[in-house]
């Protein structure tokens, strides 16, 4: 058992969830409640199957029973964005909502977060919308490959909703060049167009390069089920071409992707790291304190691989 709560769930015990459709295989519970129990917090984190239809509703229940905040994970991240009161920064630069914070306007007049009500929660609440992924990968990168993304020659390969965020989040972090790689290649393109004319100083293409590069990310989904290849067409690039390779995929912990890179000599980290990222920043919006880092990615490892 890695989370040990100093107390019982009681009618005082405050809330957080993480929505999803699917969720079952979420390992945001264990992460979260790990992190919650080390602070010594009687809160819990629960995790509901709620479908895209049902969004709303499920936010704007969340927000009448008064939980501290919900995390939204795939399909619902786009959705949100129309269904908050307020975006922060992150979740307007990167254009998804993955994380919730509700908010009480108190006698004063401030909006504050509901950690802030013990005992009497106003009840003027507010859903205010962030976003933690594009933190997440920024973190293990760097963490976890020792990457300095500025400067650097990145191939992305995937252009859905995760690999919009990771192109945003290398070009503001200011990577010299994007090679942009997808299946459907409208939509490279679109991102490429879109780069250029938020983050004018990088250079993005779309396709493979011609030349060695630093990093390869990939954004796709394929490297999740068994039966799948790598998403890297290695008779267009060889990955003897790249130092380091990140695969946002977790589970399996290593990939077709990622076993041919290290085979290749590449410096490799799956995307655990991001998903114990973006869950550290998330309890931080929620409880202002410093996540306990060490012991959540350890809940998480646990979880994931039963380490
Ligand atoms: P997510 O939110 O996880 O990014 P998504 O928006 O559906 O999900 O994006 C999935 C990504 O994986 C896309 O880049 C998709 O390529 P397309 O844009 O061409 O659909 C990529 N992908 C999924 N299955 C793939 C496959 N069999 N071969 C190549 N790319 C694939």
């Amino acid at each position: 058992m890695l989370e040990a709560f100093a107390q019982p769930l009681s009618a005082s015990t405050r809330y957080c969830a993480v929505f999803g459709h699917p969720i079952r295989h979420s390992a945001s519970p264990a992460l979260q409640n790990a992190g919650l129990a080390a602070l010594g917090l009687d809160w819990r984190y629960l995790a509901f199957e709620v479908h895209p239809d049902n969004l709303r509703e499920a936010i704007r229940g969340a927000q009448v029973m008064k939980f501290i905040g919900v995390n939204l994970t795939v399909p619902h991240k786009l959705l949100a964005m129309d269904m908050v009161d307020l975006l922060d920064e992150s979740a307007q630069t990167w254009g998804a909502v993955n994380t919730i914070r509700f908010e009480a306007r108190a006698k004063d007049g401030i909006w504050r977060p509901l950690r802030y009500f013990a005992e009497t929660v106003p009840s003027e609440i507010r859903a205010h919308g962030f976003n933690t992924d594009a933190v997440g990968l920024g973190r293990a990168l760097r963490e976890d490959l020792g990457m300095e993304l500025a400067g650097a020659k990145v191939v992305l390969l995937g252009a859905g909703g995760a690999g919009r965020v990771a192109a945003l989040k290398l070009a503001a972090e200011k990577v010299s060049q994007l090679f942009l790689v997808n299946r459907t290649l409208p939509k490279a393109e679109s991102l490429r167009d879109e780069i250029h004319q938020r983050f004018p100083e990088v250079k993005a293409a779309v396709g493979y390069p011609g030349q060695a590069v630093d990093l390869v990310v990939n954004a796709t989904s394929l490297g999740l089920k068994p039966e799948d290849t790598s998403p890297l067409d290695e008779s267009q690039f060889s990955l003897r071409q790249a130092r380091a390779v990140y695969d946002m995929i977790y589970r399996p912990a290593e990939t077709p992707l990622l076993r041919a890179a290290k085979g290749a000599g590449c410096r490799v980290a799956n995307g655990v790291g991001m998903l114990l990222y973006q869950g550290t920043e998330a309890l931080e919006i929620w409880t202002g304190r410093t996540a306990p880092v060490e012991v959540m990615r350890k809940a998480l490892l646990n979880n994931i691989y039963g380490t």
